[in-house]
């Protein structure tokens, strides 16, 4: 079957494909329509989906150099480039990261030197209700501000805190964790390092301050910038179902989770794709 587009998922960005099985082998031909098709559209449904880990990360490869996250304790055992996101518990030990709470808005590792421009998140196990995950469009919110705010921005850098997010929304680093992710800058405005699409790379979870502002300034900017970016017409909610799989342009949208109660469980496997080398700095 060929790849179609069966869905836009919101006015701006978003596009459920069929015709995709997520899986090892996958054609060449499949994986540049893929390609092609996740700079366009930026966010990527596949449904009914039957993954396996290996297929999950042979897949993912296609599309880059793959991320093993800072926060070895909830890898796979057996594929350290997959992420568990889940509050499943073996004995004490939880096997994956942000159990079942709320989880803010945010890009993923954005406190990075080389910070991932992909990640493909597929469901295992989902709750009865709750924890449905909302994107937004940082480019069409940057396309859609006033030019004398882009004017504003222009040229300045922001602080990403990996510990500010997690002080929020998950548990602490260890220290060694703590040395691969102090808080580090990058530019406000991002150019994609791929399709050029110019984004606001910012986010309520991680973003700390604005360089250069006073701290009252820096304040008052980025609390405007964040109700900007979550208006309802930059903003898509996925309501997963058995069998989803999300692929997403990590350097032109960011993302939040609802919490979910207890009572469920939920895993949730994450593979996490970089920039080529060359482009691996944030510009
Ligand atoms: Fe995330």
């Amino acid at each position: 079957m060929a790849i179609q587009v069966t869905r836009q998922l919101a006015p701006s960005f978003g596009a459920q494909l069929d015709g995709v099985q997520i899986s090892s082998n996958s054609d060449d031909s499949i994986i540049d329509a893929v390609r092609s098709l996740w700079g366009e559209h930026k966010l990527l449904l596949f449904r009914g989906q039957q993954v396996s880990e290996q297929d999950l990360v042979d897949f993912s490869r296609r599309f880059g150099e793959l991320e093993i996250h800072v926060r070895t304790e909830y890898l796979s055992p057996k594929h350290p480039e997959i992420l568990y996101v889940s509050n499943i518990k073996d004995g004490d030990k939880s096997i994956g990261i942000l159990a079942d709470t709320e989880v803010g808005w945010h890009y993923d590792q954005i406190y990075l030197a080389r910070p991932a421009v992909g990640s493909l998140l597929c469901a295992v196990q989902l709750p009865d209700e709750g924890g449905n995950t909302y994107f937004a469009d940082m480019a069409a919110a940057y396309d859609a501000l006033d030019s004398e705010i882009k004017q504003k921005l222009d040229g300045r850098r922001a602080t990403q805190s990996y510990e500010a997010f997690n002080r929020a929304y998950s548990v602490p680093t260890n220290d060694a964790q703590k040395k691969r992710s102090p808080d580090i800058d990058h530019p406000i405005i991002r150019t994609h390092p791929v399709t050029g699409v110019k984004a606001l790379y910012l986010c309520p979870g991680m973003t700390t301050r604005i360089v250069g502002l006073d701290e009252a300034e820096s304040r008052d900017l980025l609390d405007f910038l964040f109700e900007w970016t979550v208006r309802p017409e930059f903003v898509y909610v996925h309501r997963w179902q058995p069998g989803d799989c999300l692929m997403w342009d990590n350097a032109c949208t960011m993302h939040r989770r609802d919490p979910f109660d207890q009572r469920f469980t939920r895993l949730m496997k994450r593979t996490t794709i970089l920039p080529p080398p060359e482009l691996a700095t944030p510009f």
